[in-house]
């Protein structure tokens, strides 16, 4: 492809779903995902274990397994009475299926159609290593398809993030001579371009990055130390990961403010050309954003809407993060400045799209949700932010429309979703509002 960089959410989420009976009355919503190998009868025989201790299943979803052959992992939904019956489940199952694990129990009584999404941060675990497309794989017009020191090593670095669990710190990789040659060839053009090119935002974070996360052309940073340094600015944390997530995943783990984060390279052949998202791109192109409070704000509200959505709303929520996240433009002052990743990681796209050829249209989400777009060469048309506080604004807005019935807010001290779907929870929510709004009284006061 022409456009140097791909966003980290290409595909539109690509489940199956069945449904599978009745919700109870007083349910306790349960999730558990679970792995099994392509014998035949093996699922019903796991369904009839759990219909054999007279529980109803809501959903199950399946997909292809990307770290092993043949297997397929299930997320099954269903109505508990009680905490020992959803330990019941897992136990009836272990001894049919691979890697059984809850992940997620809730009281609320969402409607049976909600797909599954996660709850706690932990939740995150069950699908970071659930990849679509690349990871260890690589097509066969790729760079390095033919080189298998190259195969060899992306293996090494995705294996990381296979094996990856909340909480850890992010591995140290001991990047080679030549992986850091790489990353200097792509630094030191792309940051030729950034002071005439990236927004303001942009420019203002990255002589931080230069001071306290090792950025220059020398070596590639490591995600560990990034990530802190996220922490600290705004609460986005990153994760590393194997290779392309559903868009489905990929925008849920926004909404934890995590950003996943793959940790490996280009190959060397062609250091300002990649068909994927790298750690080039990740870190040139996405993490200067992340560390300023108004995008972060931003992407996070894309990562709220898209919880329990629709497979139709989360095509249209990945194609607002595409034009935004990945391709955004937004106005400053008299000029036009790219905010998206995939425009300040790409030496070619970044000097296109500001070059006047291009169609610019106003940031609308319900237009731009509706946009098509090419994912292998440079976008024919941009849509231009006023700035990310008014984009935040209009998605919000546009997220009231989409088709889900209940409201969801991140408790950052928990660092869980809050479904909004009964008067104590939003009595609560509002009495932690009226703590807030005391304490800016109070500071307002005491500046006058
Ligand atoms: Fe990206």
């Amino acid at each position: 492809m022409s456009a140097p960089a791909v966003a980290s959410t290409p595909s539109p989420a690509h489940g199956t779903l069945h449904k599978c009976g009745d919700i109870s009355a007083t349910p306790l919503k349960s999730s558990i995902v679970f792995s099994i190998n392509d014998r035949i009868g093996i699922l019903d025989e796991c369904l009839a274990a759990i219909k054999a201790l007279s529980i109803n299943l809501t959903r199950i979803e399946s997909r292809p397994s990307k770290t092993d052959d043949w297997d397929y992992d299930f997320f099954v939904d269903f109505a508990a009475t009680s905490s020992d019956q959803v330990a019941s489940v897992v136990k009836a199952l272990e001894p049919l299926a691979k890697q059984v694990h809850i992940v997620g129990t809730a009281g609320d009584t969402l409607p049976e159609s909600t797909p599954w999404f996660p709850r706690k941060m932990v939740d995150l675990d069950t699908f970071a290593d659930k990849v679509l497309e690349m990871g260890e794989e690589l097509d066969a017009d790729h760079p390095g398809a033919k080189d298998p020191v190259y195969r060899a090593r992306r293996a090494e670095i995705t294996k990381i993030a296979k094996t990856y669990k909340t909480g850890m710190p992010i591995p140290h990789i001991e990047y080679t001579k030549e992986e850091n040659e790489t990353w200097g060839a792509v630094f030191n053009k792309l940051t030729t371009m950034f002071p005439s090119h990236a927004c303001r935002e942009h420019q203002y974070v990255f002589p931080l990055l230069v001071q306290n996360c090792h950025y220059g052309p020398e070596a590639i940073p490591q995600l560990d130390s990034v990530s802190r340094f996220l922490k600290d600015c705004t609460g986005f944390t990153l994760r590393p990961v194997m290779g392309l997530l559903t868009s489905r995943d990929f925008l849920n783990g926004l909404a934890f403010r995590v950003f996943h984060s793959t940790q490996y390279i280009r190959h060397h052949s062609r250091p300002l050309y990649t068909p994927e998202p790298d750690v080039c791109h990740e870190l040139l192109g996405h993490v200067p954003l992340f560390a300023n409070p108004d995008f972060a704000d931003f992407s996070q509200e894309i990562g709220l809407a898209s919880l329990g959505a629709s497979d139709e709303d989360i095509e249209r929520l990945a194609t607002i993060y595409w034009f935004t996240v990945e391709f955004g433009i937004c106005r400053q002052g008299d000029k036009i400045r790219a905010y998206g990743a995939g425009l300040l990681s790409s030496f070619g796209e970044l000097e296109y799209c500001l070059s006047g050829k291009p169609e610019l249209r106003p940031f609308e989400p319900a237009k731009v949700a509706a946009q098509k777009y090419p994912i292998t060469e440079y976008q024919p048309v941009y849509f231009v932010a006023e700035s990310f506080k008014d984009a935040q604004m209009r998605v919000r807005e546009f997220a009231t429309s989409l088709d889900r019935p209940f409201s969801v807010r991140y408790n950052a001290y928990t660092e869980s979703i809050e479904i909004l779907d009964s008067k104590e929870k939003v009595i609560r929510y509002a009495q932690s509002i009226k703590t807030d709004m005391l304490t800016l009284v109070d500071a307002l006061q005491k500046l006058n």
